[in-house]
Parts: C-alpha cells; sequence; structure tokens
C-alpha cells in the first residue's frame, strides 16, 4: 500500500546531500507499493553544531511520484546540501492514499505538531483513528490532514506531554501509543526530543531492518526484550538497553548504518544483513545500538531475531535493457519458471519434492478438501491449476476470492487444507484469511514470492515460488511461477498412486520442455504489438475460453484494464449463449482461446457463434489448428503442450499484448493509476 523507508547513520560522516539521496532512492525502490505522493524528514537545521542541527525536523512533502519529491529537495534554499552529520535519522514515505486525497499535507511523514517534535511513517490502515482523534481533539490537539495516521503523532505527543518522568524513552512511548491502535500497521518515528534515535514498530505490515557496519557486529542473533512483570507495572520494569541485549558494532569506532524498510529491495544496494521484524516487535536504535522489545511474551514466541543473510542481487530488480520492469518481468519467465522447478523436479526419475511442504504431505493426503485462496492474480493462479489439482488429488477443491471467503464466514474445517496464495504474502484480505482458517484448525500452506513475509512466516509450511522479484504492479512471472508451483504440489501429491504414473509422466516431460516452448511464445512480440497497433483505440475488449484457459481469459482481462484502462472481461466460453453474446458485432474485437484439449470442439461452436454475428475473432490457438484458423480474423499460433500447462503459454500472448497496448495508449506501465504492488488495507 504503502512504502517506507529510514536511514541512520550512527559515527559514520555523511553529508545531507548523501541522506537525502539514499532516502530517495530508498523510496524509488518502494514506488510500486505506492506513487501518489511523497516524503522525508531529516535534521533541519545548517549550524555546524549536530545538537544544534538535530532540534529542528524539516519536513519536505510533495504530491505526486519520487521523483516530483526530488525536484522539490534540491529546490529547497534553506538546507545546506554540503552540511555533514556524524550521526543522523532520516524517515521517508511513498503513499498511495487511502485517507484523503493526495497531496501534500495528507502525505507522510505525519507530524504532532507545527514545530514537528515528533514525526512518523505509516503503512497500513488505523481503524479507529476517529475516537482517537475525537479524544486528542477534546485535550487541545489540533489536527491539519485528513489522514488515519496523523492520530499517531499527536497521540504521541500526548504521551510524552503527560510522561510521569524525564527519563522515559521513544520506544517506551511508541509501546503505549500501539497499544492504542486498532488496524494494520508498520510505522517509523523521529524526533526532536530524541536526537540520533529512531523506532520501528509493526502489526499486519511488513517492516525489516537492514545492517551495515565495518565492524564485527555483538550477535547474530537479537534476544527479544519482554516487558517484566504485570503488565501495567511502570516502565522503570523494562530491561535496560545494554550488555548482549542489543546489537551494535565492536571495535574502537564504532559506526554503523540502520536501514528500515517495507521490503528488501530498498535496502539490497547497502547491505545484504536483515532482521525481519515480527507483529508487535518495537525496534529501538539508540546509541547505535539496536534493541527489539514486546510488549508481552505470548505462547510460541520466538525470543530471538536473526540476522538473516539474502540472496537477493541489486541487478535482479533492475530494468536492465528493458523499458519497464513489467517487459522485463515477462521476458524473465523462462528461468523464472526454471527457479521455481530447481531442485524440486527431477525429471530422469520423474519424481517431485517441495521441501516445504514434505514434512506435512502426509498430513495434506489425508484432508477431506483443498482451499486454495489469494486475490487478483493469485486468484487466477488457483483457478488455473484447480482442475488439475483435483484429478491428481482426487479431492473437493475450492477456489477462492480472500475478500469473498471472508465475507461469507465460509465454513472451515480441522481436516481442510487451506492454501495461500500471493506474490507479496502480505496482501491483508488474504493475511486475513489466513487467520481465519488458522482459529478454526485447518493447516495452512503458503505460497508466496516474498522470503520473510507474513503470508510465508504465518503458515504451517508452504513453497517458495522462487521467481524472483516483480517490480511491475501488473504480476507476470509470479502468476506462470505460482502455477507451475500449484501443478509440482499436484504432482506430489499423487507421487505413491500407480494408476496415475502415465499422467504424472506427461506432466513432468511437459515441465522439463516449457522453458523453451514458453521463449517460443516470447519471440512472437514483434506480431503481438502490431496486433496492440490495430486494437489500441479500442474501448473494449472481450477474452473468451473454457476449460483449462478460462483462468487465462481472467487474467489476460485482468492485465488489459490494470494497465490500460480499457474495458476488457473474461468470458467462459460455455457461458456465452447466457448473455455474453449481446455484446458480439461487427466492431467487437474478441479473443478466443482454441487449443486441442477436450474443450476443442466446444470453443469451436463458440468460434462459429462469434463468427454468425459477424464478430472479429482474434484466435490464441496451436500451430496445427487449420480448421479453428480458418474462421479467425487473426492468429497467434502456439506450441502444443499438455493440457495441463497449455495456461503457462497462452496467458504470455495477453501479457505482451496488455503491455503493448499501454505504451500504445501513453500510459505509465509499471505504475497503473490508483493501484499498488502490495495492497496492505482491506
Ligand atoms: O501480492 P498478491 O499476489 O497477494 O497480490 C494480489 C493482487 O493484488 C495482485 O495479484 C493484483 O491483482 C495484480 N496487480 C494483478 O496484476
Amino acid at each position: 500500500m504503502c512504502g517506507i523507508f529510514a536511514y541512520l547513520n550512527y559515527n559514520v560522516p555523511r553529508s545531507r546531500k548523501h541522506i537525502l539521496d539514499t532516502l530517495v532512492k530508498g523510496l524509488q525502490r518502494l514506488e510500486y507499493r505506492g506513487y501518489d505522493s511523497a516524503g522525508v524528514a531529516v535534521d533541519g537545521g545548517n549550524d555546524k553544531n549536530w545538537d544544534n542541527n538535530s532540534k529542528v525536523i524539516q519536513l519536505i512533502k510533495k504530491r505526486g511520484k519520487v521523483k516530483a519529491l526530488q525536484d522539490e529537495i534540491y529546490k529547497q534554499d534553506l538546507l545546506d546540501f554540503d552540511i555533514e552529520f556524524e550521526t543522523h535519522v532520516g524517515i521517508a514515505h511513498t503513499r498511495w492514499a487511502t485517507h484523503g486525497e493526495p497531496n501534500a499535507v495528507n502525505s507522510h511523514p505525519q507530524r504532532s505538531d507545527k514545530n514537528n517534535e515528533f514525526v512518523v511513517i505509516h503503512n497500513g490502515i488505523i481503524t479507529n483513528y476517529k475516537d482517537l482523534k475525537k479524544f486528542l481533539e477534546s485535550k487541545g490537539y489540533e489536527f491539519e490532514s485528513e489522514t488515519d495516521t496523523e492520530t499517531i503523532p499527536k497521540l504521541l505527543k500526548y504521551m510524552y506531554d503527560n510522561r510521569e518522568s524525564n527519563e522515559i524513552s521513544l520506544s517506551t512511548l511508541v509501546e503505549r501509543v500501539t497499544q492504542q491502535l486498532e488496524g494494520a500497521f508498520a510505522l517509523v518515528f523521529k524526533s526532536v526530543h530524541f536526537p540520533g534515535q529512531v523506532v520501528g514498530t509493526r502489526r499486519g505490515g511488513p517492516l525489516l531492518i537492514g545492517v551495515q557496519s565495518k565492524h564485527k557486529l555483538s550477535t547474530d542473533h537479537i534476544p527479544v526484550l519482554y516487558r517484566c512483570g504485570k503488565e501495567k507495572k511502570a516502565v522503570s520494569t523494562l530491561p535496560r538497553v545494554d550488555g548482549d541485549t542489543c546489537l551494535y558494532p565492536i571495535g574502537e569506532e564504532t559506526g554503523v548504518e540502520y536501514y528500515f524498510a517495507s521490503d528488501a529491495s530498498a535496502i539490497i544496494e547497502h547491505t545484504n544483513r536483515v532482521i525481519f521484524l515480527e507483529d508487535d516487535d518495537v525496534a529501538a536504535v539508540v546509541d547505535g545500538r539496536l534493541s527489539i522489545h514486546r510488549i508481552k511474551r505470548t505462547a510460541g514466541d520466538d525470543p530471538a531475531r536473526a540476522i538473516q543473510t539474502l540472496q537477493m542481487e541489486l541487478q535482479q530488480i533492475m530494468k536492465g535493457s528493458y523499458s519497464s520492469f513489467m517487459q522485463k518481468e515477462i521476458f524473465e519467465q523462462p528461468e523464472s519458471v526454471v527457479n521455481t522447478m530447481r531442485g524440486r523436479v527431477n525429471f530422469d526419475d520423474f519424481t517431485v519434492l517441495l521441501g516445504g511442504l514434505k514434512d506435512h504431505i502426509r498430513e495434506i493426503r489425508r484432508c477431506r478438501r483443498l482451499i486454495v485462496i489469494g486475490c487478483g492474480t493469485s486468484y487466477h493462479a488457483g483457478v488455473a491449476t484447480r482442475q488439475i489439482l483435483e484429478e491428481l488429488t482426487e479431492l473437493p477443491v475450492m477456489v477462492e476470492l480472500s475478500s469473498d471467503f471472508l465475507d461469507r464466514n465460509t465454513p472451515v474445517f480441522r481436516d481442510d487444507v487451506c492454501f495461500f496464495i500471493s506474490q507479496s504474502g502480505e496482501t491483508a484480505d488474504t493475511l486475513m484469511a489466513l487467520h481465519y482458517c488458522k482459529e478454526r484448525g485447518a493447516l495452512t500452506v503458503g505460497v508466496t514470492n516474498t522470503v520473510g513475509s507474513s503470508i510465508s512466516r504465518e503458515t504451517d509450511c508452504g513453497i517458495h515460488i522462487n521467481a524472483g522479484p516483480e517490480v511491475g504492479v501488473a504480476s507476470t512471472k509470479a502468476y506462470t511461477s505460482q502455477f507451475v508451483a500449484l501443478v509440482m504440489f499436484s504432482l506430489m501429491m499423487c507421487d505413491d498412486r500407480l494408476s496415475m504414473q502415465k499422467r504424472r509422466q506427461e506432466i513432468i516431460s511437459a515441465l522439463r520442455t516449457l522453458p523453451d516452448l514458453i521463449k517460443e511464445v516470447l519471440a512472437l512480440d514483434d506480431q503481438i504489438n502490431s496486433l496492440a497497433h490495430e486494437l489500441y483505440q479500442q474501448r473494449s475488449l472481450l477474452v473468451m475460453g473454457r476449460g483449462f484457459n478460462y483462468a487465462t481469459c481472467m487474467e489476460g482481462a485482468l492485465k488489459i484494464k490494470e494497465i490500460t484502462y480499457m474495458h476488457s472481461e473474461g468470458i467462459l466460453a460455455g457461458e456465452l449463449k447466457h448473455g455474453p453474446l449481446a455484446l458480439v458485432d461487427k466492431l467487437m474485437p474478441v479473443i478466443m482461446i482454441i487449443m486441442k484439449d477436450p474443450t476443442h470442439t466446444k470453443c469451436q461452436n463458440a468460434l462459429q457463434q462469434v463468427v454468425a454475428r459477424k464478430g472479429r475473432p482474434i484466435l490464441i490457438c496451436e500451430k496445427n489448428d487449420d480448421e479453428s484458423k480458418l474462421l479467425a480474423y487473426r492468429t497467434i499460433e502456439l506450441p502444443h503442450t499438455v493440457d495441463c500447462l497449455q495456461g503457462v503459454l497462452t496467458v504470455i500472448p495477453l501479457q505482451l499484448l496488455s503491455y503493448h497496448l499501454a505504451v500504445l495508449r501513453g500510459f505509465d506501465v509499471d505504475f497503473p493509476r490508483n493501484l499498488a504492488k502490495s495492497v496492505t488495507v482491506e
């Protein structure tokens, strides 16, 4: 929904320009999470004496993308960009509006008061903000924005103004504030009263901390500190930040830099050493030392947070020679599906082993029902693989949109196995559906692309799809990898069934050739570009198919609406006569997917009906399907693969088509209006 980024340099001299550039770069990496406005908060004075500088916080905020903020920053004639800071905290935010229109006042950092005593960046939603606002207004605090977030720094200031002792720490104040908040959040705070300190916390929103130091660090596991004794005990009973309870660099010059971010793509160019925070962790850096507190201990809590080493490379998240991330990600699919299968599929002995499931596979085989849950493209991956899941597992399979699944209070039982499909692993509706299923005792399985994401951590077991970072808001390579991961799961489920061996071998052989077939389809790019030139001024595009390819129709239509802003609908060909046929006339472009699978004849009937209404069918079909080609206005010919994997191939022309249509219509392919990559609010 929004992207948060903070940078703290302790005993590492940095110019203000370096600090601001680091903040802006961090935001650019997170821009896919939201991009309607952005802002930063840095120490504001121009005095050579750092103590004086840190008593003023300078806020710079701007409507629009991060580039607009960057231009605004360097317009500031109040700031000396060359001034150097031994120690400094800067916080930054890119927003996707939920409360209040995108403008400078509503963008983050939000502040406690006109003097910017406390500033905060927030990802998520505070659901009880109206009550908090009423309370704070009754105490004389004045609000300036329409955001839910503004209640947070104001509440912090209220706690500070009413503190019982001058010894109170920023992290204690933050703990107290978060106890009053309802909803989902990741937050990072900065304050003039606590110079050189930063505090971050999360509940339902992602937050991680990168650490960079030339010096050896004191520990690789930070023990988590708990409030001692009864919950209401005085602050002084909190364990102190010292000794081995926190992370700090060892050496004579103990320079260290910390990066707080919504995800790893924003920090990987600085460090690969990362700590993923858990819900209700309050992480504070004081005098260059990082400690993590929790308000209370709950059963099953991990008593320490490990410093993990990320394997991600910067070039994995750069655009390279492509004009957009989406285009790059479409063309990465031959490799990304290989990465999904790597080390898991043995093409010689036709076995599939998903390490993340192996301890649970017997339990899964005994279940009564599989429920596959996701939103948008991730939901479509469930629809695309439902048929093969049903066939190979011989279990009833329900595929559910997370929001609708929750709205219906769908009955879930202990002997159900629930799959949560999510590229980001942070989608709020899917995460809530996961909590719902856990409460009912079902076994939960995550299928995500993001290591350390909430869904991957909170599920009982899972499959990491290994597609590599997906930056374009329109999901492409994650879809084909989710698809392949679910097919692999269905193969693993039936590896002991003699009657299934022939079918398993057919599918595993097809998985082996899949990357080359994807390359063949990608080679049709020029042809698809020329089709886009014919279609880009149309208002509407219908996409029709059935069976294994119905999901492609829905996914193709979603891609088209999402980035081209044209109307598009995925239609089940079997439903044509029940309504959609009325839309067909000589002006309406209809894309039809007809593959040589058991639905071939029925799809041809649909094609006849479209032709009879003078429709202009654009056919996505197999190379040797001369019969269907005869009736087509245009054709895109694809190689053949096994029926249950055809959807991986048929979706690619539609990904490419939507990309070319968006470019021709002059839209920003990676940042479609009103959308965000990671939807962390309901
Ligand atoms: O991160 P998730 O896979 O959970 O995201 C779910 C949807 O928001 C996402 O697939 C969305 O539909 C895509 N932008 C579509 O391209």
